[in-house]
């Protein structure tokens, strides 16, 4: 049988399993799917060892993203452009190729909640490896302009200089003062129970507040959006899941219905 597993550290809380498993029953294919628990210092060798015993393709996730860009042969644009694989797969020719599909994931997640990205303004919080990856895939939906503001102004700038005009990096303190459509909390500050020190005022034109963090209750960030007149919050558990339905692709040429898997992880988190 097919071998897939997704590679962390830790790796006991990752739904990748859970998700894999759904997509693959629901499409009729014969696969096995495991958590890997790779040690901090040995990624590469773990990755080795599940080839050697028939892997075809891994999801990665924290903190391995960036040694598995390292370690592939070759790298899809968007892993190029994130800086970051998520998924890995041997190709047709036996290659070990990275791609990263979190970025295809956040833009059909946000499709999936009816949010109009064509001409549309983004906010997009945080300058860390979640929100690196996602300007690519969002500029390429057809938006019009993206700010990336970041509480350490030079990380932001830093990734907006890789992009065109359409990229504004800024601090929190200077964000310009337009009406955004879109906001996205890519900072891991609902971790800690806190949320992204922005002025409530960028919030009043938003449609959709969204968070890559998930969890059982709105996360600070949302839960705050929510008080300041956003029309509409979500979490990162589509994000989550398309991301999934998208490195599925890669692997069985087969797109899963994210919908009962979505449903399935929402009841498990009550
Ligand atoms: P990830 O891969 O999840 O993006 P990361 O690369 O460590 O993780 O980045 C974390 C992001 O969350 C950064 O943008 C960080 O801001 P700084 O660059 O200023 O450190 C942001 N962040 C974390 N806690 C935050 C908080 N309490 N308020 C605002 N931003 C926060």
């Amino acid at each position: 049988m097919d071998r897939y597993a997704v590679f962390g550290n830790p790796i006991n809380h990752s739904k990748s399993p859970v998700i894999h498993r759904q997509f693959a029953q629901s499409l009729g294919e014969q696969l096995q799917y495991d958590a890997i628990l790779a040690p901090l210092d040995g990624f590469a060798d773990s990755w080795q060892q599940f080839v050697a015993a028939g892997g075809k393709g891994g999801n990665v996730t924290v903190p391995f993203k960036e040694q598995a860009f390292q370690l592939a042969e070759q790298l899809s644009d968007r892993a190029i452009q994130a800086g970051a694989v998520n998924t890995l797969y041997i190709d047709n020719q036996g290659k070990l190729t990275g791609d990263n599909t979190d970025g295809v994931g956040l833009v059909a997640d946000l499709l999936r909640l009816g949010f109009v990205l064509h001409n549309s303004n983004v906010l997009l919080l945080g300058a860390g490896g979640a929100s690196r990856g996602v300007i690519g895939p969002l500029l390429a939906a057809g938006i019009k302009k993206l700010v990336l503001a970041n509480r350490t102004v030079s990380k932001a700038e830093a990734i907006a200089a890789n992009f065109n005009d359409s990229v504004l990096g800024c601090g929190f303190n200077n964000i310009p003062d337009q009406a955004y459509q879109l906001v996205i909390n890519a900072t891991s500050s609902g971790l800690s129970g806190a949320r992204p020190d922005i002025n409530a005022q960028h919030l009043k034109h938003c449609l959709l507040a969204y968070d890559m963090l998930y969890g059982a209750e709105p996360t600070p960030f949302l839960h705050w959006a929510k008080a300041q007149g956003a029309q509409q919050v979500a979490d990162g558990l589509g994000m989550l899941v398309s991301q999934a339905a998208e490195a599925f692709y890669l692997w069985r040429n087969k797109r899963p219905d994210i919908e009962p898997v979505l449903t399935l992880l929402q009841q498990q988190l009550k």
